[in-house]
């Protein structure tokens, strides 16, 4: 790997604290750094290099998923390390971080490849870009790559004029925009699992799968991000990145030889082919919630309105369900369904590929059923793969539903900072989200945005410790199906029929 200057600007924040440097750390650990790796820590607050390296070594203390045991080889890590005082908008403070950037480089003979990590408010993107750019750091004889964090935009026009802005000073492929779902390792699997495999390839389509449900459910409430998270809601926080990048990493189909380049248009073939929504169907498509006060895992947890910091007439979203239609010929007529919500009973975020309905065998009873197959892919923090097939039981002449583990993973893997940060570092930019694909999915959720903000769509109050409310079950019963989660596909498996098994109203449509 080529030798690399690494400079964040946000080095006193959480996310820094929490992922950046252990996540640099453990590349260090795997010997996955550059040699020589340099580091910048930028921010307002007077630190000195001894004070910064002293705060990343108990960051690594605290957040690194392993333990820093190695005192020398921590040590040798930290001195990396410099801190530069820098006032975004000042330039005189980039005009001097440059010189001691050089003065870095030339002690350690190396190329002044420089990547730019902005761990700091959105707001902040363009001026940044801006100032590197005017100052000199970013116009060396080496590369230059500007990793950003979302959100990117708050809608279309916006994402649209960040852009703009942003391609005065960064050209497309040295912009590294990072949606960390993409660096999960489960995600990252998704390209490989099908492309590796012609059983799944040759089952990926409209042909043999009958829905694919991805949801991100989440026990945590709104924490301390009143400020940020009622101004955004589950639509942009969750939905408008996370949830449609695993929808184009589900629906992909890649060639064998899959380049960054090949596997990004074909994701943005995905979301080219994403039916809009017209005005009427929004309120039919998609639902929204906002929890209440509940019971989570036996306690009592207050509801949205009553959370610091949140107005008490708030009508911010806090979970999203949306049914959404791939108008192509791989995917015509299979139904995605998204779900993804806070102060839900369970952490998990899942996809689900149920099959279409298994031709009746002769020999089975008229009131038996036989449960649909289905690939359980779990992204976390189960990290796992299990088909779900039928066998009929020896004994009984029954069939049921038996889940055989097709992948677990064996603990201890990078995490998505790990990836992303490797991967940027090299110059690989297939697990970031391209502009093209950014502006899509703003294009399909700017109506949604518009009928909420018009308040077309009702907002749907759930218990906190719930999975939502029952408007989201409803969209999908409307089409014969229901969501699958854990208690759900146990009972199917002891009674091999859904619906009965729970005792609900989901109208199981077994020629569906
Ligand atoms: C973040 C959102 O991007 O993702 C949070 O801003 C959310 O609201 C988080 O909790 C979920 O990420 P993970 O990796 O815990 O599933």
């Amino acid at each position: 790997m080529e030798p690399a200057t690494f400079v964040l600007f946000g080095a006193t924040g959480d996310l820094a604290r929490r992922k950046i440097y252990p996540a640099l750390y453990n590349l260090f650990v795997d010997g996955k750094l550059p040699q020589p790796f340099s580091a910048f820590g930028l921010g307002r607050r007077e630190w000195t290099d001894e004070s910064f390296q002293a705060n990343v070594e108990q960051s690594i203390r605290q957040f690194s998923r392993r333990a820093a045991n190695d005192e020398a080889s921590l040590k040798s890590f930290l001195r990396a390390f410099r801190y530069h005082v820098l006032d975004i908008g000042r330039k005189e403070d980039y005009a001097s971080l440059l010189e001691r950037v050089q003065v870095r480089e030339d002690e350690l003979h190396m190329a002044p490849n420089r990547m730019f990590y902005l761990s700091v408010g959105p707001e902040y993107f363009e001026p940044i870009a801006a100032n590197i750019q005017e100052s000199g750091l970013g116009s060396s004889n080496g590369w230059k790559r500007l990793v950003i964090e979302k959100p990117f935009g708050h809608d279309l026009q916006s994402a649209r004029e960040l852009n703009r802005k942003l391609s005065q000073s960064f050209d497309e492929d040295e912009v590294f925009r990072i949606d960390h779902y993409l660096g999960k390792a489960m995600v990252q699997k998704l390209e490989s699992l099908q492309q590796s495999n012609p059983v799944f390839q040759a089952l990926w389509t409209n042909r043999y799968i009958a829905n694919v449900q991805i949801s991100a459910i989440e026990t945590v409430g709104v924490e301390e991000r009143a400020g940020y998270y009622d101004h955004v809601g589950a639509i942009k926080d969750m939905f408008q990145n996370h949830m449609l990048q695993m929808l184009m990493m589900a629906a992909i189909h890649l060639p064998h030889d899959s380049s960054s380049d090949k596997v990004r248009f074909k994701k943005k073939k995905v979301i080219e082919a994403l039916s809009p929504l017209q005005k009427h169907e929004i309120g039919t498509n998609v639902i929204r919630g906002q929890y209440k006060e509940g019971n989570l895992k036996g306690k009592p947890v207050a509801g949205y309105l009553s959370e610091p910091g949140i107005p008490s007439t708030s009508m911010n979203d806090t979970f999203i369900a949306a049914r959404l239609h791939i108008e192509n010929n791989y995917w015509r007529g299979v139904p995605f369904y998204i779900r993804t919500g806070k102060r839900t009973n369970e952490k998990s975020t899942r996809i689900v590929i149920e099959f279409k309905d298994p031709l009746k065998p002769s020999s089975q009873a008229d009131d038996e059923q036989i449960a649909p197959n289905l690939l359980v892919i779990d992204i976390g923090p189960r990290e796992s793969i299990t088909l779900r097939i039928n066998e009929k039981d020896p004994v009984s002449g029954k069939f049921k539903a038996v889940s055989i583990p097709l992948y677990e993973s064996q603990g201890d893997v990078p995490e998505a900072y790990e990836n992303l940060i490797f991967d940027a570092l090299h110059g690989d930019a297939t697990f970031f989200a391209h502009w093209d694909e950014v502006e899509l999915s703003w294009q399909w959720v700017q109506p949604v945005l518009d009928a909420f903000a018009d308040n077309q769509v009702p907002l749907h109050r759930y218990a906190a410790g719930s999975y939502g409310p029952s408007a989201s079950d409803a969209l999908l019963a409307q089409d014969g199906y229901h969501w699958w989660f854990d208690e759900k596909i146990e009972q199917a498996e002891t009674s091999g029929n859904p619906s009965e098994s729970k005792g609900e109203q989901y109208a199981y449509n077994a020629n569906h």
